[in-house]
């Protein structure tokens, strides 16, 4: 296993199944009534937040927490970045503390990759979403539920995934297309053509127009949400015509085959990308994705930190259990 995960697309396939067969194993954890783990008790995962998180940021900590880690949660609000702190200087400041990991979100593209290539820190670096570029530990969560809905014994090989939205913004949608990719499930984007990136044809998948055209042969559709923080400039009509479009209504909905799933990673637009009777059906899988990030998050700390053998494999010493729940 490699030392950081700055990208979906450097996980070979090995390294992918063996991200999502471990958070399997995280999941069981989360079953038992003590949701306590103390593999990686003694090491320090420090969050580096620079843009906004509820889910990955809460997912995080809930999953080094889980292993018995220590975490510090930094947001660049209300420290000495905005005094105009450098990357480097805040690296520094949190290698003097010893982090054994540090998960970073920030709103430039490369950051993470920035941080995995100095010799600023020693521990491993965790890219949480960077700028337009990668949100790999989404993907996972996102190819690990589908594996529990329409994977074929675990395997997602041949499934049909169409992801629909603002792709031009959404790193989501990058690592979704490269993990995807390397599972070998095949994937459609679907967006008006002011949402998709320059190079998009260069993309291991297809490019679509028409959302209605592509619903009957989806295995799962994900909806993105329209990010305007990042939007300079007029990307489409209005919000009625997107929606008209390229949102997902019930009727839509029904136009899926009947096993297929919706997806979305969250925060939802309600009533733009998604129709409230579509977020809450049952077919939804948006607040199951939530909890399969903690087991995915569980599973890249507990890899990335050393772990080599199967994570629940050694009994847990009982007092150190005890220990940690107090
Ligand atoms: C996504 C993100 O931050 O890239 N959300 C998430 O991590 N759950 C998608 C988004 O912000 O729309």
């Amino acid at each position: 296993m490699m030392r950081h995960l700055i990208s979906a697309a450097d996980l070979t396939h090995e390294d992918a199944v063996l991200i999502l067969d471990t958070a399997e194993e995280m999941a069981r954890v989360a079953d038992r009534p003590i949701k306590k783990l103390p593999t990686l008790r003694g090491r320090t995962v420090v969050n580096l937040f620079f843009e906004d998180s509820t889910r990955t940021r809460i997912s995080f900590e809930a999953a080094a927490k889980r292993l018995s880690a220590d975490v510090i949660n930094f947001s660049a609000k209300g420290s000495s970045v905005s005094k105009g702190e450098s990357l480097k200087d805040t690296a520094l400041t949190l290698e003097a503390m010893g982090a054994d990991a540090v998960v970073i979100r920030h709103h430039d593209s490369g950051a993470p990759h920035r941080l995995a290539t100095s010799d600023w820190i020693g521990g491993s670096v965790v890219n949480a979403g960077d700028g337009t570029h990668e949100h790999p530990t989404q993907a996972l969560l996102d190819a690990f539920t589908m594996r529990r809905h329409i994977g074929s014994g675990k395997d997602l090989a041949g499934r049909r995934v169409t992801i629909v939205g603002d792709i031009l913004h959404s790193r989501v949608a990058r690592s979704n297309v490269h993990l995807l990719g390397t599972l070998g499930a095949h994937v459609t984007l679907v967006a008006p053509p002011t949402l998709l990136p320059v190079g998009v044809e260069s993309w291991p998948c297809e490019v679509s127009y028409d959302l209605d055209r592509v619903l009957a042969g989806s295995d799962a559709v994900m909806m993105l949400r329209v990010q305007r923080e990042r939007m300079n400039a007029a990307f489409f009509p209005t919000e009625r015509e997107y929606a008209r479009r390229y949102g997902l209504d019930g009727d839509r909905m029904a136009r899926m085959p009947e096993h297929a799933v919706v997806m979305h990673p969250g925060p939802m637009n309600r009533g733009m990308e998604i129709t409230a009777e579509v977020a809450d059906s049952p077919r939804c899988t948006a607040v199951e994705q939530v909890t399969n990030g903690v087991s995915i998050r569980m599973a890249v700390l507990y890899l990335l930190l050393g772990g080599n053998e199967s994570a629940l494999s050694a009994p847990a010493e009982p007092r150190a259990t005890e220990e940690n729940n107090r």
